[in-house]
């Protein structure tokens, strides 16, 4: 035990009775198995990810695996968890594993940190869980933890006092049952250190707790100083054919929906309507509700046109295009607002 940390062996001492052990990615836990979970679990929360996982593991379950698929089926096994950025690097990284390290994970910090979309928190939490290696950990939960029990103050984004953090966290993980404490300290966060009303009547560190004792919880930690979110526009077209397959193209690899699939998309209403002249519809498409999604650096709204027609010819635009039937969908990453809209076009059968 690291007899410096004064969290570990309450921490422990609850997790024992308290603490989650029945995940998916806790049987088994490779390095592979814990990699995915932990990309999986980086903006989502438990509950959602576990049925996306077990369908990821079901189809890819290993690294050879992963990195033989396409990415379009990468992507499409990851519809619906958003931020797909995280996704294309799960490839590369699987790519990366299979032809540079010979199918195996590495087992230093500083090598799996070099992987595309591992940062120093998910190396230490793959390291940890499937080794027992003592590296510490500081996701968003673990952060809020640390800094409410040590009254840490400033925004955690901002580097000096993520520095202060890692060495809060790097002082507090013992070297005796690190894959449990790693959990605990997660699950502490998640279940009774939530952001806002935590349960410090359940704790087992709120004894010594700055927040806790001075009544400081809400202010702790210090909020993201505010700024204004932009807010995007953009008009989306619905082209639906009989048989209500829908018109979808692919994005170009980079950018927020890279690689996934949409509709015909413009930044003005007119540019929209002109597309739609194009292809031989006139008149005034139906408009449908606007529909807005929050992405993590701006807002966006989209205002979608549905139009119906069988006069289109077989490939419109000079984008990769298909049309999605989704009575037989094809596989392929579609972005949430889609899968919404998608769902509109099903019920108002053409
Ligand atoms: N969030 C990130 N990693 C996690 C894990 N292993 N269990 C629960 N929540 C998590």
């Amino acid at each position: 035990m690291n007899s410096q940390s004064p969290i570990a062996q309450p921490l422990l001492t609850w997790f024992d009775s308290a603490g989650r052990k029945d995940l998916p990615w806790q049987h088994d836990p490779t390095p592979y198995r814990v990699w995915v979970s932990e990309v999986m679990l980086q903006q989502t929360q438990v509950t959602t990810v576990i049925p996306f996982y077990e369908r990821f593991m079901a189809r890819f379950p290993d690294v050879h695996a992963l990195a033989a698929a396409p990415i379009d089926e990468v992507l499409h096994l990851w519809t619906g968890l958003g931020y797909y950025a995280r996704a294309r690097n799960l490839h590369r990284t699987a790519c990366l594993i299979v032809t540079e390290h010979q199918g195996h994970f590495p087992r230093t910090l500083e090598a799996m940190q070099s992987l595309p979309g591992i940062g120093r928190s998910t190396a230490g939490a793959i390291l940890a869980f499937s080794h027992g290696m003592r590296y510490p950990i500081l996701d968003g939960n673990v952060k809020r933890v640390l800094a409410r029990y040590f009254g840490v103050t400033g925004f955690p984004g901002e580097k000096k006092v993520e520095e202060q953090l890692w060495a809060l966290a790097d002082a507090c993980t013992p070297a005796d049952r690190v894959a449990h404490y790693t959990q605990a300290i997660m699950d502490l966060g998640a279940i009774i250190c939530v952001r806002s009303r935590p349960l410090c009547i359940a704790c087992p560190l709120s004894a010594k707790c700055v927040a806790h004792l001075e009544g400081r919880q809400a202010s702790l930690p210090t909020p993201r100083p505010k700024k204004v979110r932009p807010h995007r526009i953009a008009h989306a077209v619905m082209l639906v054919r009989s048989g209500g397959a829908v018109w979808l193209e692919q994005r170009p690899p980079r950018g927020i929906w890279g690689g996934l699939w949409t509709f015909p998309q413009f930044d003005r209403a007119d540019e929209a309507l002109e597309y739609l002249q194009s292809l031989g519809i006139t008149g005034e498409p139906k408009r449908l509700p606007p529909y807005s999604h929050a992405f993590t650096h701006f807002d966006l709204t989209l205002h979608p046109l549905f139009a119906v027609s069988d006069a289109l010819p077989a490939a419109v635009g000079e984008k990769a295009g298909l049309w999605y039937d989704a009575s037989e969908p094809a596989k392929i990453g579609l972005a949430k607002p889609v899968l919404d809209l998608l769902k509109f076009c099903a019920s108002s059968a053409v």
